[in-house]
């Protein structure tokens, strides 16, 4: 059973290829900044606190992010059909929670898979892509467009921008993912679970590969 983390640089492609890997899988998708604009949609507590950081391209709080994503991981989907983590661990701190958390319900990870996509790639990406306010798919006017001009396929909603994919709030990212997320590279590097993917192809291509080297595994 898929029980893998994505990790990589705002934009590289994580939601895209979780995707891709749940189709073709079952295993669950927890993208941590999917569930906490599902608690800005639904004007939560959580949400209004985790807003502004969001905005501002900053990390959420660990305790609030930890919170929801344990929430989720408890749900007998995720035990039941394995779970793609997407934007979490991000800190040493979320790590070491997730680890032990893990290691308490007799589940641990199977591997990590780091994505790597040079900075100028993921520039463009992030000034193309849209998201549908509805149901939360992503687009890319250049590389992924919908159907329909700026409609989305699976709901029909008009796609919009999301807030944080404004330059001033992607340095933000840039500088918050050098910062806090990086370091998780070293921290997991004795572990033997990390690998590298290099994610510069289309989603279809990555997922495979990754599903290539998880039976190799
Ligand atoms: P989050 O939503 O996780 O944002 P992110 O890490 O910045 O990642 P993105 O969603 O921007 O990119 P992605 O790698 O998923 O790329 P995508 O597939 O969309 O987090 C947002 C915020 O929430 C954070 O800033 C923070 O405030 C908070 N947060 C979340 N988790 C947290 C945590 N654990 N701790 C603290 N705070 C947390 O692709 C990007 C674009 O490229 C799309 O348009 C797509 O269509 C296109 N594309 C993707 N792959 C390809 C490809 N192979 N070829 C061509 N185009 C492609």
């Amino acid at each position: 059973m898929m029980r893998i983390a994505l990790f990589g640089p705002p934009g590289a492609g994580k939601g895209t290829i979780a995707n891709v890997l749940r189709e073709k899988t079952g295993a669950v998708h927890i993208a941590t900044g999917d569930l906490l604009r599902e608690e800005q949609k639904k004007q939560t507590e959580l949400g209004e606190k985790a807003r502004g950081y969001m905005e501002k391209g900053e990390l959420v709080p660990d305790e609030l992010v930890i919170a929801i994503l344990q929430q989720r991981l408890q749900q007998a989907d995720a035990a039941e059909q394995g779970f793609i983590l997407d934007g979490f661990p991000r800190t040493i701190a979320q790590a070491k929670i997730l680890d032990s958390y893990l290691r308490e319900n007799g589940r641990q990870l199977q591997a990590i898979f780091d994505l790597q996509v040079p900075e100028d790639v993921i520039i463009e990406r992030l000034s193309a892509r849209t998201i549908c306010p509805g149901c939360g798919a992503v687009y890319n006017e250049i590389t992924m467009p919908p159907k329909t001009d700026n409609k989305c396929d699976r709901c029909g909603a008009e796609l919009v921008k999301r807030a944080d994919d404004r330059p001033e709030a992607i340095k933000v990212r840039f500088e918050a993912y050098r910062k806090q997320t990086e370091p998780l590279l070293e921290y997991y590097q004795p572990s033997g679970l990390l690998n590298k993917v290099d994610a510069t192809r289309g989603a279809e291509a990555s997922a495979d590969k990754i599903l290539n080297m998880l039976e190799t595994k």
